[in-house]
């Protein structure tokens, strides 16, 4: 299928869940995630990105419809993050967004801590990835860049990995450069390598403005997928700003 916007800049996807957290915390409608998702698109974001988990503790089941009409409308993809069960892939099935990201969920996680299996999940992944790929949506799986997970990805026949960048961003705030820098070849060399399997790339997770540069500046990135720092920062510094200055850092790293 074909993927909505310029494929030849670095897209930023905008992930909204935390919107809905803060929402969420006294119950009610405020804030929207819906109007976090229009300002987000206003202020240049290239796709907009959400996570159903099965505990709904951020977006809820009608948050994913009204986010697919808008983004729709908008014409921006919605990436839905999912886990790779048979609850979730009835819902994306029914919602048709234009993306998937299949993830790890575990209930007791805060967030998404660690990339999928798929070399020992072949069998499981692979007909969900088939499903849904039929169904019009371009499915990503999130993995750690190292080659068995690679190279399992893309037997399933997904189209995109989505490489987990939480542990090169922890290192850099923990101060272990070394580590960071290790990591960061590690998704480097792991970008490589799924390029010449056939992958699109992406990156997510924990992204900043202080790790932003290196990361966006691996040439087969393709998009980022930048959720908590970009709503928390938006406190002090408002969603429009905050988003464009992540724009631009990223344009930047790229020239
Ligand atoms: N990409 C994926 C697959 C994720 O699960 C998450 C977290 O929901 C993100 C990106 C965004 O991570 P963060 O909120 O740390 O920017």
């Amino acid at each position: 299928m074909t993927i909505v916007g310029d494929t030849s800049k670095l897209r930023l996807g905008v992930n909204i869940d935390h919107i809905a957290t803060l929402r969420n915390a006294r119950g009610g409608t405020h804030p929207d995630p819906i109007a976090g998702a229009w300002a987000a698109i206003q202020a240049g974001a290239d796709g907009i990105t959400a996570h159903l988990r099965e505990d709904r503790r951020h977006m809820r089941d009608a948050d994913m419809t009204r986010l697919q009409t808008l983004c729709e409308s908008e014409n921006i993809p919605l990436n839905m993050e999912m886990a790779a069960v048979p609850e979730m892939l009835e819902i994306a099935l029914k919602l048709k967004p234009k993306a998937v990201c299949l993830v790890p969920e575990r209930r007791e996680e805060r967030t998404t801590e660690g990339g999928l299996d798929i070399a020992g999940q072949h069998n499981r992944i692979a007909p969900i990835v088939r499903a849904l790929t039929d169904n019009g949506s371009r499915v990503s799986l999130f993995i750690e860049a190292v080659s068995k997970q690679i190279q399992a990805s893309a037997r399933t026949g997904a189209k995109v990995v989505e490489f987990h960048t939480g542990a090169y961003a922890h290192a850099l705030d923990d101060g272990d450069t070394e580590k960071a820098d290790a990591i960061l070849v590690a998704l480097r060399k792991g970008a490589v390598e799924a390029r010449a399997a056939g992958l699109e790339v992406h990156f997510g997770h924990g992204i900043t403005f202080e790790n932003v540069t290196a990361i966006a500046g691996i040439p087969e990135a393709q998009e980022l997928n930048i959720g908590h720092f970009l709503i928390g920062e938006s406190v002090f510094m408002g969603l429009d700003s905050v988003i464009s200055q992540m724009r631009d850092y990223m344009d930047a790293a790229r020239t």
